[in-house]
């Protein structure tokens, strides 16, 4: 492709340093709509004959079919995809391939196919959080009146239900699907015409070429437009943050499925034996989970180290963008779409749940409160319920069967209506406000999200 200037031929081992045709293979779909497109704004510049034009669209659709069909042969010493496909054109189609590059450059296609790749795996993602969201909100939805403890500090601290509990992660996702939304409109515009660096002297109409391939728009300065990765990081982010929550959720499924929980069962299809321990049935899932969340972490990390110290515009760093970004929607992907499988065969055991509920320490802020409603000072009151807990655990006695005269000792704030506070209908039902773990509440949330997804 540049031998005029040179006069030895690259080293092996220079090509085998360089070239990423072994993974940016994976571009070809992108990088030949690109070409398709940019070949038909040279037709209209009046730069190629609607016969050359013809031959070019043809010749790659060919190449794209021996592609598909796993027939294309990738060559390392043609480096990467956009050099191994145009060189492949000029072999099939001979002259009319040659002219493909006019006002054109691997950097603004790089960008191009990157972008188009972006694009296309973003609306897919957008697609798998949803499905995610779908078997949260069913599971939601059967199990929405079994009460379990909510955990802060992984301490038992108030009660809750598992439809609040599954509902909380099926919003982090929805923040996720915005988010991902978001990134798209940044992700899409073309940067096709910026050149190498400064546009070209013929000018083709990028605005035409962006409409073709489905852009909203183009790029407005040629030299953040091949030196930009900003699409890629914020990409790697919007996953990053994906894998957080799917990280999260797996911890208290792990949780939920061992025996000192057993809130959940997971399907023997989501779970995987011992080679050596024969009881043994472990979430896997879960744990593989947790830790592919460091891997795409790891991903954006790359990618923000290889460009902080590049001076503008294009240096050949920024040919390490490409594995971390295919990596990581390899990874969110598997990981959305085993997740929705592994929820949607999960079944709750209400009696576990019931047993770890009826804890009635789950209930002493509840106590905290009907004293305030008594009139008791928020501070005072929690003093009071803080002691009344140490008599409890003190003397071994749950804190729901301290006599009247126990409460009383304590605080004659204490009323003889005190035990009706240990009541979970009750701690359910004055839970009014909105976000509350209100069976009313969740109900609307559940028809909310049945109606969006
Ligand atoms: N394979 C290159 C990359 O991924 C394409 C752009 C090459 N541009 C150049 N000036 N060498 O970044």
């Amino acid at each position: 492709m540049w031998t005029g200037r040179f006069s030895q031929a690259t080293a092996d081992l220079v090509l085998q340093y360089g070239e990423s045709i072994s993974y940016d293979w994976k571009l070809y779909r992108h990088d030949i709509a690109g070409s398709i497109a940019h070949a038909r704004a040279q037709m209209k510049a009046g730069m190629l004959t609607q016969d050359e034009f013809n031959a070019i669209e043809n010749g790659l659709k060919s190449i794209l079919a021996d592609i598909e069909a796993g027939h294309f042969q990738w060559s390392i010493k043609l480096e990467d995809v956009h050099m191994n496909i145009e060189s492949e054109l000029t072999r099939r189609i001979g002259a009319p391939g040659a002219k493909l590059h006019t006002a054109r450059s691997r950097n603004d296609q790089v960008a191009t196919d990157t972008r188009l790749y972006c694009r296309a795996e973003i609306d897919t993602t957008m697609q798998l959080l949803q499905d995610m969201q779908r078997a949260l909100v069913r599971k939601a939805e059967e199990y929405a009146s079994i009460r379990i403890p909510g955990y802060t500090h992984l301490q038992r601290a108030q009660p809750v239900t598992i439809g609040h509990h599954l509902l909380a992660y099926v919003e982090m996702l929805g923040r996720d699907y915005e988010r991902l939304a978001d990134c798209r409109r940044r992700v899409n515009v073309s940067p096709l015409g910026s050149g190498a660096i400064a546009g070209s002297t013929i000018n083709l109409d990028r605005f035409g070429i962006a409409e073709e391939l489905g852009f909203d728009g183009v790029t407005e300065n040629s030299m953040d437009a091949i030196a930009d990765r900003d699409y890629i990081m914020e990409t790697l982010f919007c996953l990053s943050l994906i894998g957080t929550h799917l990280s999260r959720m797996s911890e208290d499924l792990v949780l939920w499925s061992s025996a000192e929980f057993g809130f959940c069962t997971l399907s023997d299809a989501h779970t995987t034996g011992s080679s050596l321990m024969p009881q043994k049935k472990n979430p896997d899932v879960c744990e593989l989970t947790r830790g592919k969340s460091g891997r795409l972490y790891g991903n954006l990390v790359s990618v923000m180290v290889a460009v902080k110290g590049l001076p503008l515009t294009y240096n050949r760093d920024l040919q390490e963008d490409k594995e971390p970004l295919f990596d990581s929607f390899e990874t969110i992907s598997l990981a959305l779409r085993v997740n929705t499988e592994m929820v949607a065969a999960m079944r709750i055991n209400p009696d576990r749940c019931a047993a770890a509920v009826a804890d009635p320490l789950l209930l002493a802020t509840d106590l905290a409160d009907y004293l305030v409603r008594r009139g008791v000072p928020f501070r005072h009151a929690h003093e009071l319920v803080g002691k009344a807990v140490a008599v409890a655990v003190g003397s071994n006695t749950p804190l729901n069967e301290l006599t009247l005269e126990q409460f009383r000792a304590i605080s004659p704030e204490y009323a003889e209506d005190v035990h009706s506070v240990f009541n979970l209908d009750r701690a359910f039902q004055l839970r009014t406000n909105p976000g509350a773990p209100n069976p009313d509440n969740t109900a609307r949330r559940i028809a909310f999200w049945k109606e969006k997804l």
